[in-house]
């Protein structure tokens, strides 16, 4: 996949700004806060509709404004044209259109442009909660199968009943009972889905890790379901009605999913040396490029975020050959300077963009 356009309106930094790649290896080059990111943060926007930075639209929209516009041109088999528009008041809307069309429902734009963002926030997917491994992991598959993104948001907008009703102490069993099916088969559906692709990814986790440190850090990636089978589901979900009642809200479910990073039953975290962690992180986000690719038959774009500098030699050659087989890369720097050598590496053709007061200039 190629990006070869990009039109950003009242996009934080940018008033107006439109970009023609016709390399597959552009920097974005600036001082502190000039808005490197914020270029990373709109392509990404295009993919997976929302801020890899966690910000809301409103936040996004450039201050004191009402709309904002992120438009592009994109090259697969064929060019294709994807935009994004916001608009806060009177009412808080968002547009999503693919060839002029706008998408009724908006998720069936997830990963049109499929994107790999590789940011130093990534760390978090380790030293975080079980949640943001399931959030790393629910984007992937959504990417992956399109259907996973609307069960996963049904199941949510139930559980949230659910919880609702047991908040309120009503003790409706009958109404509980209810939720407890529509949960029980979204539950084995999300639950299948991720342990065949946790599965996959682990395969390809392994395989750049062990490249990564040279065979030293074995670890393992492994699915740790809250239960087994719709069954243990429905028998699990009963038992605990009491223990919910009283807590106000559900114990039970793929909610409560736990992703294990590490070996011998020790996570990562527990353990993990700051190069271990980085080489994991890296690993994973290999991976899911390698799963992207596998089984969409399109390499998604790369969005570097600062993070080569971060990377000890080795590191940077195991990086070298992933860029070198990617579609297309974006990075952004504060110089060219400590990454010379590693892009001197890749003989290609390439742009720079030299980002001032929320204006870019090509140099060469
Ligand atoms: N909604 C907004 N409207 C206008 N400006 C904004 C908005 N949100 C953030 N900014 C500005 O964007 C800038 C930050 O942009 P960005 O994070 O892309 O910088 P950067 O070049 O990546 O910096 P660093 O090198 O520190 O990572 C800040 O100056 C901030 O004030
Ligand atoms: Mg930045």
């Amino acid at each position: 996949m190629i990006l070869k356009r990009l039109v950003l309106k009242n996009f934080r930094t940018y008033k107006d700004i439109s970009l023609e790649f016709n390399s597959r290896l552009i920097f974005f080059i600036g001082d502190n806060g000039e808005g490197k990111t914020n270029l990373l943060e709109a392509i990404s926007l295009l993919s997976f509709l929302k801020s890899f930075r966690g910000n809301s639209d409103d936040e996004i929209l450039m201050w004191n404004e009402n709309t904002f516009y992120i438009g592009s041109v994109c090259q697969d088999e064929e060019d294709f044209k994807l935009e994004y528009g916001y608009e806060i008041n009177p009412i808080r809307r968002k547009k999503i259109k693919l060839n002029n069309d706008i998408f009724k429902k908006q998720s069936d734009a997830f990963g049109i442009l499929p994107c790999v963002v590789l940011s130093p926030k990534d760390l978090i997917i380790i030293e975080g909660s079980h949640g943001e491994r399931r959030k790393f992991i629910d984007s992937l598959i959504s990417i992956l199968h399109k259907p996973y993104l609307d069960e996963l948001v049904e199941y949510n907008r139930i559980l949230k009943q659910r919880n609702v009703t047991l908040k309120k102490q009503i003790n409706d069993l009958k109404m509980i009972e209810v939720y407890n099916i529509m949960l029980a088969e979204k539950d084995e559906s999300i639950r299948n889905k991720r342990k065949q692709i946790i599965e996959e990814l682990n395969f390809h986790y392994k395989n750049a890790l062990e490249n990564l440190s040279g065979g030293k850090d074995n670890f393992t990636l492994v699915y740790k379901p809250n239960v087994e089978s719709k069954d243990q589901y429905l028998s699990k979900i009963v038992t605990n009605y009491q223990k919910d009642l009283r807590l106000g809200y559900t114990t039970v479910g793929v909610h409560r999913d736990e992703i294990f990073i590490g070996r011998d039953e020790k996570d990562i975290l527990e353990f993990g040396s700051q190069g271990q962690k980085r080489s994991s992180v890296i690993s994973l986000k290999t991976a899911s490029f390698e799963l992207i690719r596998k089984k969409i038959g399109t390499d998604p774009i790369l969005l570097i975020d600062d993070v080569i500098r971060e990377l000890d030699v080795k590191r940077r050659e195991f990086f070298v050959d992933l860029i070198r087989e990617c579609g297309q890369a974006f990075f952004t720097t504060t110089d060219l300077e400590g990454i010379q050598d590693y892009i001197g590496n890749l003989d290609e053709s390439r742009q720079i963009f030299q980002i001032k007061n929320g204006t870019l200039v090509e140099t060469r």
